[in-house]
């Protein structure tokens, strides 16, 4: 397996150093390169996504993605949606659980807001929100899939109230779950987003535009005790890209105390996705551990820094693994 690993700014190189270590430990023969892209390499080179850099992330079959700066200049692109886009990284999931509790988003990740379809005149500006029948459906699909191996159950976090175009992304959500075979229900995305905090325990899988899901991951961050927490995966029919939720965090960069674990559950993510399902419940039981022994960033009320709670993982994963398998 050939993995990618762009660290890119802010806390990014920090979170990620702990999480490839991890990687490591259950797959040092894979081959690992790494490519500089985002903010700083674009103050440094004129250019935050070099053809070198693309070329490498098309030809990797995991890539690692630390977190980038995007500053709000009309002038830079940001870097991850063009990679999203270029690797056609559709689905884009992201877990949220705790104590009975267990979400996953699937947020569209190509289209609606984010579709690039925008322009500005002398005294106003214009964002279109596109929803294909091809985005809508293959999302549905991914997320109709997650949902029929979890509790069969979906639900679309939408505004068809107001929006024609959520009218339309229900309507194929609920003609490809049913085809699927897994319960549908409709939830305005303003209320959904309060539910989802009062009573977590009530959803299974949800599915959303892209804005309603980048804004809902956020919020659900919440139940976990922040953004630190959280991993997603950029899932294309091609590639897959793993992130943490978290941006770059600029105001804590190079203090030595990011949280590491959304970037650790990354790992987690990615050998689920590689099939390895035993090895990626070790990293989350590792990771469960070390929260309960109290070994915590600043962000969660501890004292430790990112450098002794990658270690503790690494340590408990390491003593996780060497327990001997019963013998039946
Ligand atoms: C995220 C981020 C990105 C997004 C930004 C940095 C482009 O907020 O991954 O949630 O909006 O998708
Ligand atoms: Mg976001």
């Amino acid at each position: 397996m050939k993995v990618v690993v762009a660290p890119g700014d802010g806390i990014g190189p920090e979170v990620i150093a702990p999480a490839v270590d991890v990687l490591k430990i259950f797959h040092p023969e894979w081959e690992y390169s790494q490519v500089y892209l985002g903010y700083e390499c674009w103050k440094r080179t004129g250019d935050p996504l070099s053809q070198t850099t693309r070329s490498a992330l098309k030809e990797a079959d995991l890539i690692l993605f630390g977190a980038i700066t995007t500053p709000p200049d009309p002038a830079y692109k940001s870097v991850i949606l063009t990679i999203r886009k270029e690797l056609d990284l559709y689905a884009n999931l992201r877990p949220v659980f705790g104590a009975g509790f267990d979400i996953l988003i699937v947020r569209e990740n190509t289209e609606g807001l984010y579709s690039g379809i925008e322009w500005q005149e002398k005294d106003r500006a214009c964002t279109i929100r596109l929803v294909t029948e091809e985005g809508s459906r293959r999302i549905a699909r991914f997320a109709s899939s997650c949902a029929r191996r979890r509790r069969r159950h979906l639900t679309i976090g939408n505004k068809a109230n107001i929006l024609k175009s959520d009218v339309f992304f229900v309507r194929i959500c609920q003609e490809e779950a049913e085809k699927i075979g897994v319960s549908v229900d409709k939830k305005y995305i303003d209320a959904l987003v309060l539910d989802v905090l009062q009573h977590p325990e009530r959803y299974d899988v949800i599915v959303t535009t892209n804005i309603f899901g980048d804004i809902l991951s956020d919020a659900a961050a919440y139940l976990e005790g922040g953004l630190g927490m959280l991993p997603s995966a950029n899932i294309g029919k091609d590639h897959a890209l793993f992130e943490p939720v978290h941006g770059s965090a600029p105001d804590i960069a190079g203090k030595g105390i990011a949280n590491p674990i959304a970037a650790i559950r990354c790992i987690s993510l990615l050998l689920k996705y590689a099939q390895e399902r035993e090895n990626a419940k070790i990293v989350e039981a590792a990771i469960q551990k070390v929260l309960a022994d109290g070994v915590k960033t600043p962000d969660l009320g501890g004292k430790a820094g990112t450098k002794e709670v990658g270690e503790a993982v690494i340590k408990e994963i390491i003593r996780i693994r060497e327990i001997p398998e019963p013998d039946l």
